[in-house]
């Protein structure tokens, strides 16, 4: 089966069999049938977040549930169900339309609900973190359908339990609990800046999820145009001490706080397009012209010649500022 539409770079790649699941309730019974017992498996959402490097053995499954469910509504906030095949967007517009906010810094990050505790999906100031109240799987390791809660999944930026252990969990639904009143997040750049163009005045929450949907738009190629899986590279956390000796030598360098305070996130968009990266092309694998962290796909780049530029610009960074840059995107097929 073709995985060249399962994956936003359009790498054309292929899978032994590809198998889409209406209802989880039927996932162990599928999961014991001959062709799929003691086989490799992968989960694929929207393939917005992997790197496929060739043939991938076994099963891809693709959780299709996409129902949206109203779990508990209360005075100061609704508990939200959403099957792990809806559409991540669709579901912010949902909430927005419904009168609930939280989500709406997250608008048009592409991928599905059960991708979205993952990698801990973020954007603008907000991480989904904050609103996962629980997320249903399969585990493969008991054999058992478990419920986590937002301890369990141990979120961090760009992380989470899902993604340490990885393959464990079938994620089947995800719940989401939003607030009734909460405070809008307008302190990413840009953000503030946007809405004065737009003309918003006393902004509402669907009014920064347009903001931010312009703002995205600028700034990142539409997958369905131009190939790509957003940002290729993890924006790099290191110690203070060691941010201090780098801002000697580059003052102007993008410095960001990190989970920890001894910490901070650095640019690694800066980093790459200051080693002249920006806009580069080898054949169809290339770097973004309007985003230095996005690499693209221009036509017929196989996921090796993805990986292979990949490894050449974590070199030169490496090189320029010693700084390691690890890949955002799961590698299926291939090691870092
Ligand atoms: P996939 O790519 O299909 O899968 C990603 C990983 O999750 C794989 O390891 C897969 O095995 C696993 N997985 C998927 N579904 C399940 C499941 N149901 N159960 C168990 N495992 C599963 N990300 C951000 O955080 N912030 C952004 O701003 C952002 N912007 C982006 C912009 C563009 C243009 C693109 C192309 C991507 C962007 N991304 C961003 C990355 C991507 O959208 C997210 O990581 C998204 O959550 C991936 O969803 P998906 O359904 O496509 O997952
Ligand atoms: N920059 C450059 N050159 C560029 C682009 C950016 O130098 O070509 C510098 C600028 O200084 C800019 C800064 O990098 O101010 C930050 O850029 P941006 O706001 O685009 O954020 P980012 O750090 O590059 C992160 C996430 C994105 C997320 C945005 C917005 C990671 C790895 N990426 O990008 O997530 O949408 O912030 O919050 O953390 C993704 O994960 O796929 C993704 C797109």
């Amino acid at each position: 089966a073709s995985l060249q539409a399962l994956n936003t770079f359009h790498v054309d790649a292929s899978a032994d069999q590809l198998l889409e699941l209406h209802d989880p309730a039927l996932l162990p019974e599928v999961l014991a049938l001959p062709q799929v017992a003691g086989q490799p498996l992968l989960v694929l959402g929207s393939g917005s977040n992997v790197l496929l490097a060739g043939h991938v053995d076994g099963t891809v499954l693709v959780f299709a549930n996409a129902d949206i469910q109203i779990l508990e509504h209360r005075a100061d906030h609704t508990v939200v169900r959403a099957g792990a095949g809806v559409n991540w967007h669709g579901l912010v517009m949902w909430s927005l339309q419904n009168g609930l906010s939280g989500l709406e810094n997250l608008a048009l990050i592409p991928g599905t609900a059960g991708a979205a505790p993952i990698q801990n999906i973020g954007a603008y100031g907000v991480q989904v973190e904050e609103f996962i109240q629980a997320v249903e799987a399969w585990d493969r390791h008991s054999g058992q359908w478990v419920r986590l809660d937002s301890e369990a999944c141990q979120f961090g930026y760009r992380d989470s339990v899902f993604k340490r252990e990885t393959d464990r969990y079938l994620i089947s639904a995800i719940e989401l609990r939003l607030p009734l009143l909460h405070d809008l997040r307008l302190g990413y750049a840009g953000i503030s800046e946007e809405m004065q163009a737009m003309g918003v005045e006393l902004p509402v929450a669907a009014d920064v999820a347009n903001a931010v949907i312009n703002i995205r738009r600028r700034k990142l190629p539409d997958p369905d145009v131009l190939g790509n899986a957003g940002s290729f590279f993890k924006n790099p956390v290191l110690p203070l001490e060691q941010v201090e000796v780098l801002l000697q030598h580059f003052p102007e360098l993008p410095v960001y706080p990190a989970d920890q305070d001894s910490r901070r996130k650095l640019s690694a968009a800066w980093m790459i397009q200051a080693c002249g990266w920006k806009g580069y092309r080898d054949g169809d694998a290339g770097v973004s012209a309007e985003h230095a962290l996005v690499l693209v796909n221009h036509g017929t780049a196989s996921g090796q010649q993805l990986l292979a530029l990949a490894r050449q610009i974590s070199a030169s960074v490496l090189e320029k500022f010693g700084v390691p840059i690890e890949p955002e995107p799961r590698l299926i097929g291939a090691q870092w």
